[in-house]
């Protein structure tokens, strides 16, 4: 990371040239004009990650790990090194903290399923908040069904922020996990996640961090947060699909029983016995997601070369713009008001279904996602059926927002408003 807002990289992404790079928005070597606002549920892919995963595959695949000629040394190589290049975005301590995964899903699921299943049984609690998105309550909900062990919630304020005074009386002596989105996928509030480390460390109790919708805006560094797991998915880093990663500190992960067992992540195996494999490769069982570990390496290279001081520069100046033309439609309601937030805009308007709206907006070929964005209990807390969510990535503009709102007008014409 550069340290400093670079003006050519911001006059990049201020401009749109930076789309250049991404070929989804070129057609016949032109941009095309796509207006994607669907970031936060995928994000779009720069060449580089096409050309690394294509390299691989054309010029330097073989399976990992096991064979000694050189196409297998030189897939293990990039694949190995994608785990040292997302050891320093997260600025991990070892490289063994570093467990390749599909997603923050399995990451989750990886979780509940070891050290969860481990620390929780009858009368403990496992911690959550009222703006997880479905990965991180489903599975402690299923492991709470299994243990005996109680989900508590901690609940969040109108703005979409989280009370922290519940939470401070929520944790106690039978809390035994806390699990909590760095950056809420449905309202972009951004969690002070370090301040809710230090609070649960007080207390001996571990946090797991969900950083699907973290990083691809701010940076991480996971020894500054102290946190015990930070987990996040590739594909919204502007990664391939399919892959993530999950970090843990070592003193723990060389605590917890396995997860899938398979080859790759044995020491040896008899009939009798079976002796596992050290850090990471004990929880990466089977053949992995080679070109995809690559991939996300040349995404973290391609966003930590822009630099996240010019990526949140760019951000703000959107947030900010966005916020003022969104605040001049009538009947327009954002939910998730925060005051620190990432840069997504979720809201309803007054008489319009976020479903017609959602299809309305496809038509004026305006991309946002409709609906409950796997967090159903986020739009209970706000008595809505659903919203409507614009979540920006590096190659948004204000045309993409002027474009939104010019598209609410029509459809809001259209409805009669
Ligand atoms: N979790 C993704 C989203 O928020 C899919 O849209």
């Amino acid at each position: 990371m550069s340290g400093v807002v670079s003006d050519s990289l911001l006059a990049r992404l201020r401009t749109g040239s930076l789309r250049s790079d991404f070929p989804i928005f070129q057609t016949d070597g032109r941009d095309n004009g796509l207006v994607y606002l669907d970031s936060g549920a995928s994000a779009q892919k720069p060449q580089v990650v096409l050309d690394a995963v294509n390299d691989l595959y054309a010029n330097s695949y073989a399976n990992i790990h096991r064979g000694v000629y050189q196409l297998s040394v030189e897939a293990t190589r990039r694949y190995e090194g994608a785990r040292d290049t997302v050891r320093r975005f997260l600025n991990a301590r070892h490289r063994k903290e570093i467990i390749f995964v599909r997603g923050t899903t399995e990451a989750i699921n990886l979780l509940s399923n070891t050290i969860g299943r481990d620390r929780l049984g009858q009368g403990d609690e496992v911690l959550i908040t009222h703006m997880e998105h479905h990965s991180n309550i489903v599975p402690w909900q299923l492991l709470c069904k299994s243990s005996g062990a109680t989900l508590k919630v901690v609940p969040i304020n109108d703005e979409g922020e989280l009370d922290m005074d519940a939470m401070v009386g929520l944790m106690g002596s039978r809390t035994k996990m806390i699990s909590v989105a760095h950056v809420s996928n449905a309202l972009g509030t951004i969690n002070p996640v370090k301040k809710i480390v230090a609070l649960a460390h007080e207390q001996g109790i571990p946090v797991i961090l969900d950083g699907a919708q973290a990083v691809p805006h701010l940076p991480v560094d996971v020894q500054d947060l102290d946190c015990d797991f930070y987990v996040f998915s590739g594909h919204k880093l502007y990664g391939p699909t399919g892959i993530g990663v999950l970090y843990g500190k070592a003193e723990l992960l060389e605590r917890m029983p396995p997860y899938e067992g398979g080859g790759d992540m044995i020491e040896s195996v008899t009939f009798e016995e079976t002796t596992y494999a050290p850090l990471p490769a004990r929880f990466e069982a089977g053949t992995p997601n080679i070109a995809g570990a690559v991939g996300l390496g040349a995404a973290i290279d391609y966003v930590t070369g822009i630099g996240f001081e010019t990526i949140e520069a760019h951000s703000a100046e959107l947030h900010r713009y966005g916020n003022d033309l969104l605040a001049g439609i009538p009947g327009l309601r954002q939910i998730g008001t925060a005051k620190n937030k990432a840069t997504m805009f979720g809201f309803v308007l007054d008489g319009i279904h976020p479903h017609d709206v959602g299809t309305f907006l496809a038509e004026e070929r305006v991309a946002v996602r409709t609906g409950h964005h796997c967090a159903q209990p986020v739009m209970e807390r706000f008595q809505v059926p659903a919203t409507t969510r614009a979540s920006l990535g590096i190659y948004n503009t204000k045309a993409d927002l002027d474009a939104l709102v010019e598209a609410i007008g029509k459809l809001r014409k259209f409805f009669g408003k």
